[in-house]
């Protein structure tokens, strides 16, 4: 069987990928149009490896998506393609629209076409071709990886989201979120696509990109260069890390109840400052400062963001209760892994932020070959 993947060249999707084929012989389409965001780096273990199949292209070509589904047949979608920054969606956020919106949608029309066509009933044993898969319409999903940024902003005393929060997106990145969400949404209720979705927090972890929070804070950190704070710091981020985040999708691909949405986190709400003294503490015993000073010292307070969102938190107990999802790593554990895996890649960190991987990856596609 086989399984298509889009975005999954990008820090949770790779994650994802990375997981799936070290635990299943299915195979793995991987469908992303390699933005500045997406890193085949990333994916450098699965070079030899039959089961990963990667195609550089937009989750909005529709013909492309097309015949990547007749070709491959996967019995699932899983949707990570996104742009995901909400300081670039401030300052640009036609990219977000096109991709987050247009291009979720572009790709629900590949997947309904796809999905009407398969059988509707499982065939009789006895008159089963040999080959056959049992896919069919019924065993078929669709899962849509969002955010719980589509929610809005918390005050300090409110209950964490669940499920049933009203959507209440601040920002052009979490505006465009929320419109695929109810696409997705949509395309269940009008169409009966089988649709799942998940809506989880922030993620941290290894072949994160290093604009986001916490890798930025481990590599300006190491690099002698500020710390930028924004406002207070006293924004608050619920933390779960990127393995934990991938099992809870597997976990819900596998049994979700269809047209339903899971909030993934792991009760880990945190003040940004508090984020980045614990990087900061971890550094310290790590890799200490040649002239014997802390790198909190580098900590350096900046305007806030536009529209900055004060608190997320997220009640996973439907996850946890109907799905019997739990995360395996602590706060504790997973920054500790973060910041390990950060000091033994700086290859990867300087290939990233140079775009140098980038350019060769262009030079490899500069003929018509989309298989790298
Ligand atoms: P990312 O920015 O690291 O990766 C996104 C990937 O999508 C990249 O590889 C990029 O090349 C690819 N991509 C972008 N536009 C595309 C297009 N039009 N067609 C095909 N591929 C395209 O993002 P991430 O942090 O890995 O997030 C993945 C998904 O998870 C996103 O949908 C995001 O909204 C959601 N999410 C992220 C977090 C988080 O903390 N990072 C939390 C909850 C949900
Ligand atoms: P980020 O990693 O961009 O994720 P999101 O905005 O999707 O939550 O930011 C996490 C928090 O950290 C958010 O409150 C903004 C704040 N932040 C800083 O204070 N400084 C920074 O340099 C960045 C990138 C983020």
């Amino acid at each position: 069987m086989t399984i298509l993947v889009t975005g999954g060249a990008g820090f949770i999707g790779a994650n994802f990928v990375l997981d799936w084929l070290a635990a299943s012989s299915e195979t793995v389409v991987n469908l992303d149009k390699l933005t500045y965001a997406g890193n085949l780096e990333t994916l450098t273990s699965l070079q030899n490896n039959a089961n990963h199949v990667f195609v550089r292209g937009d989750i909005g070509d529709l013909a492309l998506v097309e015949s990547l589904l007749q070709t491959h047949q996967p019995r699932a979608v899983v949707n990570f393609a996104a742009e995901s920054h909400v300081d670039r969606s401030i300052h640009g956020p036609g990219e977000f629209i096109e991709t987050n919106i247009m291009g979720t949608f572009r790709l629900l029309e590949a997947v309904r076409g796809y999905w009407s066509g398969l059988p509707q009933e499982e065939m009789h044993p006895r008159v089963k071709p040999e080959n056959d898969k049992h896919l069919t319409q019924s065993s078929f999903r669709f899962l849509h990886v969002s955010t719980d940024e589509v929610y809005g902003s918390l005050s300090k005393d409110d209950p964490a989201f669940a499920e049933t929060h009203r959507y209440e997106p601040n920002s052009p990145y979490s505006a465009s979120k929320a419109a695929s969400d109810h696409l997705v949404r949509a395309w269940h209720h009008t169409y009966g696509l089988p649709v799942l979705t998940t809506n989880c927090s922030n993620n941290y972890g290894p072949y994160h990109f290093p604009e986001k929070l916490i890798p930025l804070m481990i590599v300006n950190a190491l690099a002698g260069k500020p710390l930028p704070v924004y406002g207070d710091g006293m924004q608050v981020r619920d933390w779960l890390y990127v393995k934990d985040h991938c099992s809870a999708i597997r976990r819900v691909l596998e049994a979700g109840r269809l047209g339903e949405t899971y909030n993934v986190g792991g009760w880990n709400e945190k003040p940004n400052i508090e984020i980045v003294q614990t990087v900061c503490k971890l550094l310290d015993a790590l890799r200490p400062k040649a002239d014997g000073t802390h790198y909190s010292s580098q900590i350096t307070y900046v305007t806030d963001r536009p529209g900055h969102d004060r608190r997320y938190a997220i009640d996973a107990r439907k996850l946890e209760q109907e799905l019997g999802w739990k995360p395996a790593e602590t706060f504790e554990s997973g920054i500790r892994k973060t910041v390990e895996w950060y000091l033994a890649n700086p290859q990867w960190v300087s290939n990233v932020q140079s775009g140098a991987y980038r350019d060769w990856v262009q030079k490899q596609y500069a003929g018509a070959d989309r298989k790298p």
